[in-house]
């Protein structure tokens, strides 16, 4: 069903056309949508919970993964949507799959942290071929092509590998998901003793990125949706760097998964203390991996 929305008085609302299908289109488009994004006060009133008290969303989150939707519409009327405010279906489908996470980082978004970014993943059968990621307070646009880089604007992307040891990690505590609360902390307990330091910044997608430009070397989070990673995951690759699940498998589309990132030495010694850490901790550890939970 189809969202109808009137924009607060002043809005503009910026009518993008797709023209040639190059990543600049998603660029534009990424960047067209964030003007959507209120002058950050006030933001409370439309603050709503969802599934968990602190999963929030906003009418700005819908706003923006509706415009995103309907403005790719117009070139691309075949194509599927993955999107996380609604339309949760990952058809296995030929045409071009979109997936969206309108704002990464509501909670942020909510406090006025501005660490927030939208994040567009763009599949075709079944593989990313182009990505952005873009944090409009800092004017960061991530973007990448599949077999052609990565860059963070006019920079490309080259991770450094380096040895856990000496890596900063992004390490989230899966807000949403408390049933895995004490794991997710005992394992981040022995992850970070083997690490440099931590960060937790409260957006999975612009951390995955900063995973691929140096500012981390490393993302890992236990339980994250296709929307959260999508995007980034070839970000991380076509910088160089090695994305996967904790046991080392491919990212799913269609359901939940754990997520480690980054260079690829550092993402190695993570994926062996994951390893010895579930033949001692964790055999019984249940996570709900459906997309629709
Ligand atoms: C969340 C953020 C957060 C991460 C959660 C995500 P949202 O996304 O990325 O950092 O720890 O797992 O679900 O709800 O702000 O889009
Ligand atoms: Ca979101
Ligand atoms: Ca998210």
């Amino acid at each position: 069903m189809e969202r109808i929305y009137t924009p607060k008085a002043g809005a503009i609302i910026p009518l993008v056309f797709i023209g040639e299908k190059t990543m600049s289109d998603l660029k534009k488009i990424v960047v067209s949508a964030a003007e959507l994004l209120p002058d950050l006060f006030g933001v409370n009133d439309t603050v709503h919970k969802k599934g968990s008290i602190r999963n929030e969303v906003t009418e700005y989150d819908l706003l923006i993964q509706d415009y995103i939707i309907n403005t790719i519409k117009k070139e691309y009327p075949n194509a599927v949507f993955l999107g996380e405010e609604g339309g949760k279906e990952a058809e296995d489908t030929n045409n071009l799959l979109f997936v969206i996470d309108p704002i990464d980082g509501t909670t942020n978004f909510v406090n006025n942290c501005k660490f927030s970014c939208i994040s567009i993943a763009m599949l075709r059968s079944g593989e990313v071929v182009e990505a952005v990621v873009y944090n409009p307070y800092l004017k960061d646009m991530f973007f990448a092509k599949k077999n052609e880089g990565a860059w963070l604007n006019d920079q490309k992307l080259q991770i450094e590998d380096t040895r856990l040891k000496e890596s900063i990690v992004g390490y989230s505590n899966c807000p949403y998901d408390e049933e895995i609360t004490d794991f997710t902390f005992a394992f981040g307990k022995m992850l970070y003793k083997k690490s440099l330091d931590f960060r937790r910044m409260g957006a999975s997608a612009l951390e995955i990125c900063y995973a691929a430009c140096g500012r981390y070397q490393l993302y890992c989070e236990m339980i994250l949706y296709p929307w959260d990673y999508l995007a980034a995951s070839l970000i991380v690759e076509e910088a160089g760097g090695v994305i996967s699940d904790c046991n080392g498998g491919k990212l799913k589309i269609n359901k939940r998964c754990s997520v480690v990132a980054g260079c690829p030495t550092a993402h190695h010694e993570v994926l062996e203390m994951y390893k010895d850490f579930m033949q001692q901790k964790g055999n019984d550890i249940k996570v709900k991996t459906s997309i629709n939970d």
